[in-house]
């Protein structure tokens, strides 16, 4: 594996699941891979998880590992082309990737999107710039428009709490007060539809993601009717993706609370269990009850981030 930001960049998704396994099991078992080999962790934007999670699944396989914030310290990066540089960026990001590059075997990066333009983001410029300059293996720890750790860590918490061979997975939009990327949603909707899983997402009008993830995934833009029977619920919020109208690209369309999970919600449900990436903002996407209740899930999908991230980890040094 050189790059890992889709699905089909982990291969067989079956064996990642049984490797995933494994390694839940003996994490430090593979700690003669890592010696003497660095990862590099850039972050354009905030993190909590995706930072420890890395962090230690690298520590985990006896790598050393390099953090850089890039708005914390390092000089400022100018990402364009054909740009006079006499404003506060004092360094390029084509000179900039390829002397991280020189220091490194790893390179993962978060660059989240910037939700002013459709076609930029999409392109995810910014980490293709990464794979195409730095000369080192590139994954994503979420990029304009995929968060594949996140969904592979999901996938791995579904596969140790179904209760079904083909569960109900109902991916829900939930409001918000500020406009988030799709990252999350497109990775999820991603990897439910390789996984087999019976998978529903269910949006306001106005919502929908682009249709390279949305994949054959059923739309049901009835909520209730979308979490009859579910096995898990994935709330999340996303921005306008700009599907059916460009012009709303990153906008917030809607913020009509009853879409807010709460105990009636989850009443609807095959008792079902709630599931977020981490970070959420109670009282607008769940309510307090259901977020601490037993079938609450989110402290196990953070703690499976170590586990897809060793995955992805160990499959990358094996390709070097
Ligand atoms: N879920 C997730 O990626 O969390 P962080 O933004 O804190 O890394």
């Amino acid at each position: 594996m050189k790059t890992f930001f889709n699905v089909e960049d982990i291969g067989n998704l079956d064996q990642a699941l049984a490797e995933a396994k494994e390694i839940k099991q003996n994490r430090f078992g593979f700690q003669k891979l890592g010696k003497n080999k660095t990862l590099l962790m850039v972050f354009f934007n905030n993190s909590l998880r995706t930072r420890l999670s890395t962090q230690k699944a690298a520590l985990n396989l006896g790598m050393n590992v390099i953090v850089l914030d890039v708005n914390a310290g390092a000089w400022k990066l100018e990402t364009r082309r054909g740009v006079i540089m006499d404003g506060d960026k004092s360094e390029h990001l084509l000179e900039a990737i390829p002397v991280m590059g020189c220091y490194c075997d790893l390179i993962g990066v978060r660059s989240f999107a910037g939700l002013k333009d459709r076609d930029y983001d999409y392109a995810e410029t910014i980490v293709n710039q990464f794979v195409q300059y730095s000369g080192k293996p590139v994954f994503a720890m979420e990029t304009a428009t995929v968060h594949p750790l996140q969904a592979f860590a999901d996938l791995i918490t579904i596969e140790e709490h179904k209760k079904s061979k083909r569960p109900k997975v109902v991916m829900s939009w939930a409001p918000h007060c500020r406009a988030l990327p799709q990252a999350v949603p497109d990775s999820f909707a991603q990897w439910m539809n390789a996984a087999d899983v019976d998978f529903v997402i269910t949006q306001p009008k106005g919502y929908e993601l682009d249709p390279k993830f949305v994949g054959n995934a059923k739309v049901e833009y009835d909520q209730k009717k979308a979490l009859e029977g579910a096995d898990f619920v994935y709330a999340k919020n996303w921005s306008c993706p700009g599907v059916t109208n460009p012009a709303d690209y990153g906008k917030i369309l809607n913020k009509d609370m009853n879409w807010t999970i709460d105990k009636q919600h989850m009443s609807w449900t095959n008792d079902g269990y709630f599931m977020h990436c981490l970070p959420v903002r109670r009282g607008l996407i769940v309510t307090d009850d259901v977020i601490e209740s037993d079938h609450s899930l989110v402290i196990p999908e953070a703690a499976n981030r170590e586990i897809s991230a060793e995955v992805v980890l160990k499959k990358l040094l094996e390709s070097l």
